[in-house]
């Protein structure tokens, strides 16, 4: 009998498997045939239109501010579809539209693209949704990827990807430029907040959730969207640290670090892939026929489209200077393996490349690649089917649970990195000064990709969300709080008054940082924090009460100066729409933060280091010396690691490792543990790293309960790229190590 119903259960899985993996190659082969049909009855024109794209203010007649509604030309956009036969359109000018405009403007789009062409074809609506519906007023907004990596949360990152898609398909949009898989290893770099820090695997794991969550199992459900990757490869570690820079990457690097994050999100499914904006070893982006087509497109196996970042195609000619003229712009950039264009401001890219296929400079042949492209993800998209925006998700934009799941990622997300005397929690039953340029600003703690591109229209930021100072203001009353500015980000203004106040109250809550920034405008010459601020952190320090510094901020802000004046400090970054929230309920312990450190934290401003160093870099009088390493982070309570185990000694080449760890909360309340698993590869013959992370897990523990922690290490995670910059794994000695645990194997 149990023979039998083995032998029955093994049938009905082959019958489950087979068919659905034939439904996968079937519907597959579905829409190659679609795609095949409408292309071989596409005209030349149809065809560079569907590889243009154009940015919404092209077709616009009034511009959206504060104080103005945006407004769309409808015979311009006419002419866009019709006269161009535009395959995409994106962006907003310049401000987040609400649910019912977006579906206006989507309709009015679709309506044109469906009923008044030939060919039928849907524009395929592309928007940046960076930490939730950036331009969808009233959206989820989450904290940015930076804090998400923070939380080693995976299902934080998924819930995050699901929200998003439903919000933005409430918009009537199918398509969104995220994730980034930039590895932030450059904390200059104006964008770091942008990536999720500075770990290969800690990014292509939360990457990759991301990516499940906003594309599921099938990216033309109605709660569903495609995801971009950005930005292929290499723009997130310029030299000088300014964006939009050049970027020196050896190939050995590019293969160990940078491609994969990338090679993880195409494995997930993402269909389309940005390119880098700048260049990496002298050669620009747009014109990398190496990087776009052997790697991206033949090795990494990536079958969907590549789109072009803002107006780089044109670039390569007005900027770089590797084309000589507009033309032979065009010419590189598709043919280093570019599908569509993001022009956006006007057809230029669209005359020049059908004049160039004309005059037999740019085969038919990568055209028709580059439509396939396009038009399979289309079809993937659905957009075939209804292109229009779907009513019923309207009722489940920006719900109760999505704020709440947005308020548990922020708390999540903020890392307790010190906490002298137990300072923290405050007691709810004190006076308190709060001060600061960041302490009663929304934008400081949102970042750029809020409502508008820099994000720092304040006045634009909902006002249902509390600041700082005003959820402190909730938790324990506004009359035992004093608010007192001090400075703004770069000048003193009240610092005596701030100093006086801090006399009179039991405590400090002193919030600095950044003011909201993105892309280029957010560049600086030196990563320490502004001096107005340090010299009101140590006047308000001097009045001897304790301070608990709270730093907002898109990138590590040197704060060496004045940490030893903090009794704790908390590194916000960017946590969000809920960050108000997320802080006032650590700061007085009705949440107990669980955050670590997704990018190492510099004490200096020329020691600047990673966590996975080289041996020489902490040996012979070298020392690796950050003001926090990657992977720290406090708690209210403490945890204790024991019993770390590995299921062999002995390891074969090609089998998985088991390694499991008990985790005991050992302290007087509940909390919510990381746990951490490092790899050293102990000899190799390219010097290894000291350690590298290779998984981890978020627990909670209640005071005096303990979890076994599983872990499985795969083959491939003991590889490295060894001399010859190919991709080996070599026999020898490894060690792993979790907490203050570690246990070696032997690799036969
Ligand atoms: C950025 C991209 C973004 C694009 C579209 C560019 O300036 O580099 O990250 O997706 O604009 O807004």
């Amino acid at each position: 009998m149990k023979r039998y119903i083995i032998l029955l259960s093994a049938f009905f899985f082959m019958l489950l498997f087979t068919s659905l993996s034939f439904g996968g190659t079937k519907e597959k082969r579905t829409i190659d045939k679609k795609v095949k049909a409408l292309l071989s009855k596409m005209t030349l024109e149809e065809k560079v239109g569907q590889m243009t794209q154009i940015t919404i203010q092209a077709v616009a007649k009034t511009h959206g501010t504060a104080t103005q509604k945006f407004e769309v030309d409808e015979n311009k956009l006419k002419e866009a579809i019709e006269k161009y036969h535009v395959g995409s359109i994106l962006n907003v000018y310049d401000v987040a539209l609400t649910v019912d405009e977006w579906t206006k403007l989507i309709t009015a789009i679709q309506d044109i693209a469906v009923k008044d062409t030939r060919l039928k074809i849907p524009v395929l609506y592309g928007i940046d949704a960076i930490h939730g519906a950036t331009y969808t007023s009233g959206s989820t907004l989450f904290p940015q990827a930076i804090n998400m990596a923070a939380t080693f949360n995976r299902n934080l990152a998924k819930k995050e990807g699901e929200i998003t898609a439903l919000e933005v398909r409430a918009s009537g949009i199918h398509w969104i430029y995220y994730p980034v898989m930039d590895l932030g290893r450059q904390p200059l770099w104006p964008r770091l907040w942008e990536t999720y820090g500075e770990d290969v695997y800690l990014a292509s794991q939360m990457g990759t959730n991301y990516i499940e969550g906003a594309q599921g199992n099938d990216i033309s459900a109605p709660d569903k969207v495609g995801t971009c990757l950005k930005h292929f490869v290499g723009y997130s570690f310029p030299l000088d640290g300014k964006d939009r820079t050049p970027s020196w990457i050896p190939e050995r690097m590019m293969k160990e670090y940078f491609l994969p994050p990338f090679q993880a999100g195409v494995d997930a499914g993402a269909p389309t892939v940005m390119v880098n904006s700048t260049d990496v070893n002298g050669i620009p982006g747009h014109s990398n026929y190496h990087l776009l087509t052997e790697v991206l497109k033949k090795e990494m196996k990536f079958k969907g489209f590549v789109d072009s970042d803002w107006q780089d195609i044109e670039r390569l000619y007005t900027r770089d200077k590797v084309a000589s003229s507009p033309e032979e712009a065009v010419k590189m950039a598709v043919m280093a393996g570019v599908d569509m264009s993001m022009v956006p401001y006007d057809f230029s890219f669209y005359d020049i490349l059908l004049k160039l296929v004309k005059d037999k400079e740019v085969p038919m042949s990568r055209i028709d690649d580059a439509v396939g492209r396009i038009l399979k993800v289309k079809f993937e998209l659905g957009l075939f089917n209804n292109p229009f925006p779907d009513d019923n998700l309207k009722n489940k934009f920006a719900s109760s649970s999505s704020a709440a799941t947005n308020l548990e990622a922020s708390e999540e997300s903020i890392t307790l990195v010190k906490n002298d005397a137990k300072t923290l929690p405050l007691s709810k039953n004190i006076k308190v000064l709060v001060t600061g340029p960041t302490a009663d600003k929304l934008s400081s703690m949102n970042g750029g990709w809020t409502i508008t591109w820099q994000g720092d229209e304040e006045s634009l930021y909902p006002k249902d969300k509390p600041t700082v100072l005003e959820a402190v203001k909730d938790k324990i009353g506004a009359d035992n709080v004093t608010y007192v500015p001090g400075s703004t980000f770069d000048s003193l203004l009240d610092v005596n008054a701030a100093v006086e106040a801090a006399k009179k109250a039991d405590a400090v809550v002193l919030c600095l940082g950044e003011k909201a920034y993105c892309e280029t405008p957010g560049n600086i010459n030196d990563l320490t924090l502004d001096d107005a601020q340090l010299e009101l952190a140590k006047a308000v320090m001097s009045a001897g009460k304790p301070v608990v510094l709270v730093m907002l901020e898109g990138r590590p802000r040197l704060i060496n100066k004045i940490v030893n004046g903090a009794n704790s400090v908390l590194i916000g970054f960017l946590p969000g729409m809920e960050g108000g929230r997320a802080l006032a309920n650590i700061i007085f312990g009705d949440a107990n933060p669980s955050a670590r450190l997704p990018v190492t934290y510099p004490k200096y401003p020329n020691a600047l280091y990673h966590y996975d160093y080289k041996p020489l870099e902490g040996e012979e009088g070298n020392s690796y010396d950050p003001q926090w390493g990657f992977g720290y982070g406090l708690s209210y309570t403490t945890f204790s690691y024991s019993d770390l185990k590995l299921d062999n000694s002995t390891v074969k080449l090609g089998d998985d490792i088991k390694a499991t760890v008990k985790v005991t909360n050992t302290g007087a309340v509940e909390g919510k543990e990381s746990v951490l698993l490092y790899l050293r590869q102990m000899v190799g013959s390219v010097s290894r790293p000291v350690r590298q992370l290779e998984g981890f897990d978020k627990i909670d523990l209640k005071p005096g309960e303990s979890k076994v922690v599983s872990f499985t290490i795969k083959p491939e995670q003991l590889s490295f790229i060894g001399r010859d910059d190919k991709r080996i794994t070599e026999p020898g000695k490894f060690k792993v190590m979790v907490g203050n645990l570690s246990q070696e194997f032997l690799l036969k």
